[in-house]
């Protein structure tokens, strides 16, 4: 493992310990002695003999021992000499706590420290950190107070102060952690990196992120497609301006928000949009298996409680749907004659541990239900902690493989019972919207879990790059990077992409020779490399129907193209065939994202992707299955689907499309941008009738 050095280090070195109480470098020395690390902690300062109590080294190379991990606390300008140092010494793991670095515009810095590293095969984290949390070894390698509250949650977080703050938290709700990592600038170890480790750690069960910029974004989704563990991230900066801020904070550009959320959910990250969610997912997936299909209970003894819960729950992504008439029998045995046996099972104030426990044993047991949500409003007449203990007992007795969550309202004595649960392993939390944003967490996962192999890209074979090729070098001969529309449709025609049947015609002679070829009714564009945008040029004719119109607009759009543009190249006119009333127009897209690559776009046409901005993304490939996921995920869905009495549109040669398209830019990355817009869909088939590709 790479990283065991750091996981599981045998000594700790603190390079720039200081004698100066209340400094890092002192409490970082202290951090590690209260933390009440076991193994060797050697601080190393040129001046000190010892440090707290400890004996102090003038070098690394005045160390008796082995160092695994080095803490790096002297100021930048000494920094590199004394990352030097460490790399000779054989130090495993370098973790810079000094600032000054990328974050400040000095990557130059940032690269020699990197050098260093790689010369002695010296992992590095950070620079620009607070330290490293281990609570497994014992270890608060940082400037935090303290190490975090124990559990199996590891953080990893690119905000130092957020790390810190967020460690105190953790005492007072009692989440549970294994580690917390500061990883700051990511000059050389990053996220992706953390995410293999701790998939081998054997002291994490889930992996939790807070990300505000990432630098290799499919690295990243490569680790997180490798990871066995669930991964669960908190992306910060998804407003324009915090898109800027943390842009300068970290010294890395921001993706944009949209294909961040998409790329993150293609690959079965668990989203959450603030810290509070941040914990209340990554505790329910550190604690239980993923819920693996949408039958859940919610078993309640209060009315307002369980309609919070069924609010919430439809916001989620699991409505609540109604048990056989055989559960609710069983249901109905433990709740009065005013109780509700329908979801959400509704036993009334008086329910005690023995009605908690026979309920959700009956609802776990029962083939039907997948996981339960319990809800427990504090009364006088009951025991907060005797009912956790009647839910914690069906729960193993039904063989804890069903997901249960639970929301404990109340005060004190219900905030203990709730603790109890935690320390149980039973993700349990105040507020019934927290218990169904969790089970909605781990009914995400479970769809994922049940997608992951299915939705594998397999590349169609029946694909021509070398004519592709051909176009491209051909623009690129002419000193162009935007393809004219005829060789952007041929382009599209060539990954077998149904575009509208075209010609170029030079003169209105040939322009009717096509349109008699193609058939009428057609439509009449300016081909010409200078104009892009033919409406504007007014360079397009439609609805052509006979050889008369077809030479006169070719006339037309040749003398407005001249009129638009006087020294623009005309290579004459584009006649294609005119796309049958009757379709639905999308827009497929693609766009080379900064931090993910290629990345495919779908959408409604029209005022759908101009105002309403409905468009969905994913990094490309696309499998077509992920592609249907891709066209049901638009707000106008419901139209695709036919809404107001029309029928159905081709949903299946849809997503073939999209992921052909997907193919064609992973292909040829110099692709930069893409448009296949308007693309007429029908009951049967589908139709591009233009295109715009621009190469890098
Ligand atoms: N080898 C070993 N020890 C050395 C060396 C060396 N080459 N050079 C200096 N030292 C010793 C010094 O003698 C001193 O010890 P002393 O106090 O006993 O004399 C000790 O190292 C520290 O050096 P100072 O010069 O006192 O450094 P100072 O404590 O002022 O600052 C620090 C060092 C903390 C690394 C600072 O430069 C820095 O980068 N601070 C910011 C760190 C930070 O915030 N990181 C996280 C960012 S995330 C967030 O937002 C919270």
């Amino acid at each position: 493992m790479k990283l065991q050095a750091l996981f599981q280090p045998r000594s700790i070195a603190v390079i720039g310990a200081s004698r100066r109480e209340g400094s890092i470098g002192y409490m970082v020395v202290k951090g590690i002695i209260d933390s009440k690390f076991e193994g060797a902690i050697y601080p190393i300062n040129p001046k000190a003999d010892e440090i707290l109590g400890i004996k102090a080294y003038p070098t690394m190379q005045d160390v008796p021992g082995e160092v695994d991990l080095a803490m790096l606390t002297v100021p930048v300008n000494a920094a590199l000499e004394a990352s030097e140092d460490a790399g000779r010494k054989g130090t495993k793991v370098l973790a810079v706590i000094t600032s000054g670095f990328g974050e400040v515009g000095r990557r130059d810095l940032e690269e020699q420290l990197v050098e260093i590293g790689q010369r002695y095969g010296m992992a590095i984290v950070g620079p620009n950190i607070v330290g490293i949390l281990n609570n497994p070894a014992k270890a608060n390698a940082s400037f935090s107070p303290y190490l975090p509250y124990p559990g199996s949650i590891a953080l990893v977080s690119q905000s130092g102060a957020l790390l810190i703050a967020l460690d105190g938290m953790t005492w007072i709700d009692k989440i549970g952690i294994s580690h917390m990592i500061s990883i700051g600038n990511m000059a050389d170890l990053d996220m992706a990196d953390f995410i293999d480790a701790l998939n081998e750690d054997p002291n994490t069960a889930a992996i939790s992120l807070y990300v505000e910029g990432l630098k290799d974004g499919r690295k990243f989704l490569d680790a997180v497609k490798r990871s066995a563990k669930p991964v669960i991230a908190l992306k910060a900066g998804t407003s324009k301006r915090g898109e800027l801020a943390t842009a300068s904070h970290t010294g890395s550009l921001a993706g944009s928000t949209k294909v961040y959320s998409a790329a993150f959910k293609q690959f079965g990250v668990t989203i959450a949009k603030h810290l509070d969610e941040l914990f209340v997912r990554s505790i329910a997936l550190s604690m239980m298996k993923p819920l693996m299909g949408d039958n859940i209970a919610v078993i309640t003894n209060g009315g307002g409680a369980g309609v919070l819960a069924t609010d919430a729950a439809e916001r989620y992504g699991i409505p609540l749907l109604d048990p056989p008439q055989e559960l609710k029998d069983l249901f109905a045995q433990w709740m009065p004659a005013f109780g509700s046996p329908r979801n959400p099972v509704d036993m009334t104030g008086m329910a005690a541990r023995r009605e908690y426990k026979g309920a959700v044993l009956d609802a776990l047991k029962h083939p039907w239900t997948d996981g339960a949500a319990v809800l427990y409003c504090e009364t006088a007449v009951t025991d907060p902690q005797d009912i956790a203990e009647g839910i914690y007992e069906a729960y193993q007795e039904a063989g804890a493989t069903k997901p249960v969550v639970v929301s404990y309202l109340g005060g004190e004595r219900a905030l203990k019972a709730s603790e109890w649960m935690k320390s149980k392993g039973v993700p349990a939390y105040f507020d019934p919207d927290q218990a169904m944003s969790a089970l909605g967490c781990l009914r995400d996962y479970g769809r994922y879990q049940a997608h992951r192999e299915t939705s594998t890209f397999m590349p169609f074979d029946d694909v021509n790059p070398v004519k592709v090729g051909e176009i491209f070098a051909k623009a690129r001969s002419e000193g162009r990077l935007d393809l004219s529309e005829n060789e952007g449709d041929a382009v599209f025609q060539a990954y077998g992409l149904p575009v509208a049947p075209f010609r170029l015609a030079e003169d209105a002679e040939q322009a009717v020779e096509a349109a008699n070829a193609i058939g009428y009714p057609v439509v009449v564009k300016i081909a010409s490399p200078d104009i892009l945008h033919k409406t504007e040029a007014k360079g397009v004719k439609v609805g052509l129907s006979n050889v008369e119109e077809v030479r006169q607009a070719t006339a037309e759009v040749i003398a407005n193209a001249k009129t638009y543009k006087a020294n623009a190249k005309i290579d004459g006119v584009l006649v294609q065939k005119m796309a049958p009333k009757g379709g639905t127009e999308v827009i497929f897209g693609a766009i080379k994202d900064s931090t993910f690559q290629q990345t495919v776009m779908f959408g409604l046409g029209g005022i759908f992707v101009e105002v309403l901005k409905d468009v969905t993304f994913r990094v490309a490939p696309v499998s077509p299955q992920e592609a249907r996921k891709m066209i049901a995920e638009i707000a106008a869905y419901p139209i695709i689907k036919g809404a107001r009495g029309q029928k159905p549109r081709d949903e299946a040669a849809l997503a073939e499309a999209l992921s052909r398209l997907s193919q064609l830019v992973v292909d040829f990355p110099e692709i930069k941008e893409l448009d296949a817009n308007p693309v007429m869909v029908y009951e049967d088939g589908l139709l591009i009738v233009d295109s715009v590709i621009k190469l890098q």
